[in-house]
């Protein structure tokens, strides 16, 4: 392939990892399985393109004496490109190995993220334009083609390959996490979004108001809560990497707007925490999602987010927002939200 045509197609290998990794952070139901096949094609088809970059590019690599300040970019996007795919694979693989308290997930996360920031500033210092005629090119168009394909057949030769080899990868759920007691109620890991960590909260003190487009705005006690016993068999799918079966009890949303009275103007519901941490869903998805009180029978710890938090069926753990304060009724969506969950870290939600 000509220089520049697997320059830019590097370019777009690493934009389209980035962005398919990025959108498997929201996608946790059945149907968004393609998001992680997409991810992993992707990130294999750059592994060919990396070889043939490295190859061109080995006699200068080789004599320290020709780098500029530049090739400090491109060591950078070298190593973060090998260091992605290395713990990309692994993980997948079903390898356990942790550094600094972080798992290869974590790490994947992270070395994608750099990969990002040095790849431009490579290109910055580096690029040059692309040539139509290249890319037009017959053999180049076939070249392109066949690695892609062959991406996708390595997805798929390894997705059957662990299945027969019985490696524990095959254990692991479409969106790449692996269970994490199952059905023991509180005693699954606790994770919090970024740094939150509240302070715990009196559950005789704690009010759970539903504002916004209502017309009949509520104050809601614990007891008032307790007068239900909605129950959900569901798995939380968390980000980190982990997922985990539990019988979660409390009040479908659905029977507390009910009280509240949304407006015809209602579309969204957010559900904001005491740190001020807050995340919507479309009303009508609100409605069947479920306010917990309980866990596996017991009441939801501190940890977990008591005295209530969201249960929200097919969406990604942090989406179930812990110790819920308020239900705030919305006519459009809350772009601010994904600023909120960010700065709530600075909150003792006191
Ligand atoms: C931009 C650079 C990135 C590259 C080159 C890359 C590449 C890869 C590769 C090669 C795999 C293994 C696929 C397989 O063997 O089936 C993988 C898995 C995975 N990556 Fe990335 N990735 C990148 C960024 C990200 C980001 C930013 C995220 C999340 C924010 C992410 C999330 C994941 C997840 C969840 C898996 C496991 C998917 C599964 O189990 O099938 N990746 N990645």
């Amino acid at each position: 392939m000509a220089p520049r045509t697997t320059d830019w197609s590097l370019a777009l290998a690493v934009g389209a990892a980035f962005a398919t990794g990025l959108l498997s952070l929201v996608s946790g139901r059945p149907a968004d399985w393609w998001v992680f096949a997409l991810h992993g094609i992707i990130g294999l088809w750059l592994l060919p393109l990396v070889i043939w970059k490295l190859r061109r590019v080995k006699p200068r690599l080789l004599h320290p004496r020709a780098w500029d300040k530049r090739t400090w970019f491109a060591l950078a996007a070298t190593l973060l490109v090998l260091l992605a795919l290395t713990t990309g694979i692994l993980w997948v693989a079903g390898v356990e190995f942790v550094l600094a308290g972080y798992h290869l997930l974590n790490w994947h996360i992270v070395f994608g993220i750099v990969l990002v920031v040095a790849t431009s500033a490579h290109m910055l210092a580096r690029a040059r334009p692309m040539r139509i005629r290249e890319i037009r090119d017959r053999r180049t168009i076939l070249r392109w083609g066949l690695v892609l394909v062959g991406a996708a057949l390595t997805w798929n030769v390894q997705q059957v390959g662990q299945r027969v080899l019985g490696w524990r990868g095959a254990e692991r759920r479409f969106t790449g996490s692996y269970e994490r007691a199952s059905y023991t109620g509180n005693a699954f890991p606790t994770v919090s979004w970024v740094a939150d960590r509240p302070q715990p909260i009196a559950p005789d003190d704690w009010r759970l108001a539903i504002t916004g487009a209502v017309a009949q705005p509520q104050t809601l006690t614990r007891a008032d809560l307790l007068a239900w016993d909605d129950e959900l068999d569901v798995i939380l799918d968390c980000t980190g990497g982990f997922y985990s079966a539990q019988i979660w009890r409390g009040v479908l949303v659905g029977r507390l707007l009910e009280q509240a009275v949304p407006t015809d103007a209602a579309r969204f519901v957010s559900f904001v925490s005491v740190t001020g941490y807050r995340w919507s869903l479309p009303l009508a998805e609100a409605r069947s999602a479920l306010l917990a009180t309980h866990l596996g029978g017991e009441p939801v710890s501190h940890g977990h987010g008591a005295p209530a938090r969201l249960v929200a069926p097919g969406r990604r753990g942090f989406e179930w927002v812990k110790w819920v304060v308020e239900l705030r009724v919305l006519t459009a969506p809350d772009d601010g939200q994904l600023a909120a969950i960010y700065t709530s870290s600075l909150s003792s939600g006191q």
